[in-house]
């Protein structure tokens, strides 16, 4: 009878304990994350393909409408958003070229993938952010993860070699069940997944072709794949899983269809420009020679099919006014052109790095996995929002950011996170021992 009191006692005293919010063992509940990018992959991709893996996914989680890539749309700078959660003015990764005006270096993304000082401009990506707070994370192929941040390396790095074959479906799966042993059997809390395609088939062949439709029945398949090898190490319950991209793709506009814009035409490059990077799609930089920067301005505002603007003057939307990298004049070319310098050598039939309210830029995103809801649309959003998203997931604390979790929350089965869950499940289990016992 006095055991009895003194069990009681104890129980409802830890019964109000738990209920009053003193947080269990904070890893205890804690989900992993793999956040898995297939750069390239436009919004509406699977609507003209069958995709039985993508549409199971759907069922299983959520899945937005579509959602918006920062300005600029292009890969490094799209993915540097998406993993600190801060606008490209901010994190001044501005162009997937590397470049310094000052000596005109140009060095393509590839060969920038392990040179920190072209990544760590000030900014902590979510690797380092989650690793402060004791987790473990890792990068595979994932643009910035190989670079260091105030000293910092992410835990685990596997870098792409320039040159390697991005589309090897046999490697893919490589990747994923390599991933899932690091989940599974190293105990990783977070891991980003990088994939080179559709990006590579949509420059090559262009957005709307049947090589653009065998790539992306390639991807679902690895869906597929993806979520067999999840079962396989049983991590259905504590892994959720986001995959996004970076931006969309169109169809690039050719004669005789168009007059191509050549900037030469309308501007003597040589005489007026002392760096650019033009050549690459819709987007370009320039830095005119000292004092010819009203020059440079009204000759490109003359210009058809593009919009030139100095930089202090960018839209607010474009969020890159404030960028130091970023040189005096953007030119962004209406959607399809291409901002060609002196001579259209130009052979993609697809490109991205136009404006990001162009529907042709905007991207996949999906999630599902213990966290999220099932069976549910989301309206669109901006990547931007992912970052918050993935630190409530992950439950850390965020790095100061430029999303807002109120734009993504809608998307988790428990908004009020995994801890509140934990602890309200404890305190019923122990009321349920309570009430059995007494
Ligand atoms: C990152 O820091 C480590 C340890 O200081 C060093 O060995 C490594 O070379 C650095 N990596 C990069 C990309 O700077
Ligand atoms: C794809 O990768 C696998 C595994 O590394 C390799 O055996 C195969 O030869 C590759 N296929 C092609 C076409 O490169
Ligand atoms: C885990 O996921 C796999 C693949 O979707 C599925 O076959 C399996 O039934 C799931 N297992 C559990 C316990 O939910
Ligand atoms: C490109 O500019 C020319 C000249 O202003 C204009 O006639 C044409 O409609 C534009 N093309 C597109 C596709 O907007
Ligand atoms: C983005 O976030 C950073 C860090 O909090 C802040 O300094 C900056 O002003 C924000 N940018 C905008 C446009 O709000
Ligand atoms: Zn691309």
């Amino acid at each position: 009878m006095k055991m009895k009191t003194s069990l009681r006692l104890f129980l409802l005293v830890a019964v109000a304990t738990c209920a009053a919010g003193k947080p269990l063992s904070k890893a205890a509940d804690r989900n992993k994350l793999l956040l898995v990018s297939f750069d390239g992959f436009r919004w509406d991709y699977d609507q003209d393909v069958d995709t039985p893996h993508l549409d199971q996914l759907a069922r299983d989680g959520v899945k937005a409408k579509y959602i918006t890539p920062p300005m600029l749309t292009m890969t490094s700078p799209s993915h540097f958003t998406t993993i600190t959660g801060r606008w490209v003015e901010d994190h001044e990764v501005v162009h997937n070229m590397m470049f310094d005006p000052k000596t005109n270096l140009k060095l393509p993304h590839k060969q920038t993938l392990k040179q920190s000082k072209w990544w760590d401009n000030g900014v902590l990506p979510l690797w380092i952010t989650a690793q402060n707070q004791g987790l473990k994370t890792a990068s595979f192929y994932f643009p910035g993860g190989a670079a260091n941040y105030s000293g910092q390396a992410v835990d685990r790095v596997r870098v792409t070699d320039a040159g390697h074959p991005d589309d090897n479906e046999t490697e893919w799966r490589q990747n994923i069940d390599t991933v899932m042993s690091w989940f599974a059997d190293e105990d990783f809390d977070l891991v980003t997944l990088y994939y080179g395609e559709p990006d590579n088939v949509g420059h090559a062949h262009g957005p709307d072709t049947p090589d653009r439709k065998r790539i992306i029945r390639q991807i679902d398949r690895t869906v597929g794949y993806l979520r067999d090898a999840i079962g396989r190490h049983r991590l259905n319950d504590s892994l959720n899983v986001i995959i996004t991209s970076d931006h969309g793709m169109t169809t690039v506009k050719k004669r005789p269809q168009v007059d191509e814009i050549v900037l030469n035409k309308y501007l003597n490059l040589l005489k007026l420009v002392s760096f650019e990077i033009l050549d690459y799609g819709g987007f370009g930089i320039l830095t005119p020679r000292p004092g010819r920067e009203q020059e440079v301005f009204d000759a490109l505002s003359g210009a058809p099919n593009l919009t030139v603007y100095r930089k202090h003057q960018l839209p607010e939307s474009f969020r890159l006014a404030k960028s130091q990298r970023l040189p005096p004049i953007v030119v962004v070319a209406d959607l399809g052109f291409n901002l060609n310098s002196r001579f259209i050598v130009y052979v993609n039939k697809g490109d991205h790095g136009y404006h990001n309210g162009e529907m042709d830029m905007k991207m996949i995103f999906r999630a599902f996995g213990p966290d999220f809801k099932k069976n549910f649309v989301s309206g669109p959003f901006d990547s931007i929002h992912i970052y918050p998203l993935m630190c409530k997931v992950l439950q850390i604390e965020p790095a100061p950011h430029n999303g807002s979790l109120e734009q993504t929350q809608d998307l988790l089965l428990h908004s009020g996170g995994g801890s509140q869950r934990g602890r309200l499940s404890a305190a019923l289990l122990l009321l349920l021992i309570t009430s059995t016992l007494l």
